[in-house]
């Protein structure tokens, strides 16, 4: 099957693609429209110089009737938001921030997989953008050299037992200079002009992502999981084979096992083989303690 995430080229990607003369300039969205022809997925642009966070706006146009394809993208955020209510530093001008509403009609417990296939798509980009030793941490960080380039935070809103609507929301460090990360981070930080040495522009970042991360939304929407999981896991050296020690659900937190890491389950959560050849599902990123590759 042909990969999915070989992205189409967009009209403005051939050679000559002012990529060198954009970064540092604001996103316009008639040129990222523009970059994004053939890919159906986006249906409009609201562009915010300001905002406290992408997400929260986008999941309020949602619940305000907002349409599948709705991307908010913001210049800063002041109250960006990561997983587990962490904040995600989000300095003007050099960050892709960017939330887009998507409406598929699948059942609530599938949430998790859009979450993949954004962190899958965001690792195909920035291949493409200068980082190819990008890989992803599952369930979805973007890494290189152990250091975070991108980060996946999805909000879904349900109804009954479906999805009413997913906010996918993603921050991708551009053209950060090691100052521009704040000292204490967690997981240290890297941008794809550290790891590159060239400039994106935050249009090209925003098309590469966007235009890898539709197909793989279809896909999901038709129910077509596999397709999707080979492509993450193509990215993701450790979700296979890797000596992990781990919390298994409902253990007492010091309570840890050992296992090897064997893919991923129809859920999205992690597959762990123990040593005894028992198989316990992990759902959480905290809940792996220790990667041994
Ligand atoms: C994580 O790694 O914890 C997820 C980070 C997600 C950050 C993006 S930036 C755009 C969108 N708006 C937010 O407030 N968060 C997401």
């Amino acid at each position: 099957m042909a990969d999915p995430l070989r992205s189409r080229r967009g009209p403005r990607d051939g050679p000559g693609a002012p990529s060198l003369t954009e970064a540092g300039r604001p996103l316009d969205p008639a040129r990222l429209l523009d970059r994004l022809a053939g890919e159906p997925l986006v249906r409009d642009i609201v562009l915010l110089e300001s905002t406290g966070s992408t997400n929260d706006d986008a999941r309020r146009l949602a619940a305000d009737g907002a349409a599948e394809g709705l991307v908010v993208v913001a210049g800063r955020q002041t109250g960006g938001r990561g997983r587990l209510g962490r904040a995600w530093h989000s300095p003007p001008g050099v960050g892709l921030y960017l939330s887009i509403v998507l409406r598929p009609a699948r059942p609530s417990s599938e949430s998790t997989r859009w979450a993949i296939a954004a962190a899958a798509a965001a690792c195909a980009a920035c291949r493409a953008l200068g980082a190819p030793a990008a890989t992803v941490k599952w369930p979805n960080d973007v890494l290189a050299s152990g250091r975070k380039l991108a980060g996946i935070l999805v909000e879904a809103r349900t109804a009954g037992a479906s999805l009413a609507d997913l906010v996918v929301g993603i921050g991708l460090n551009v053209s950060h200079a090691e100052r521009d990360f704040p000292p204490d981070l967690r997981i240290p930080a890297t941008s794809l002009r550290i790891e590159s040495g060239a400039s994106v522009g935050l249009e090209r970042a925003a098309a590469e992502w966007l235009r890898r991360f539709g197909p793989l939304h279809r896909m999901l929407a038709a129910a077509q999981w596999d397709p999707v999981a080979d492509a993450w896991l193509a990215l993701a050296p450790a979700a296979r084979g890797a000596r992990v020690r781990f919390a298994a659900p409902g253990a007492a937190g010091s309570d840890l096992e050992r296992g090897v890491t064997d893919g991923l389950d129809p859920s999205g959560a992690l597959r762990i083989r123990r040593d005894d050849g028992s198989f316990s599902l992990v759902r959480d990123a905290e809940s792996v303690v220790a990667w041994e590759p």
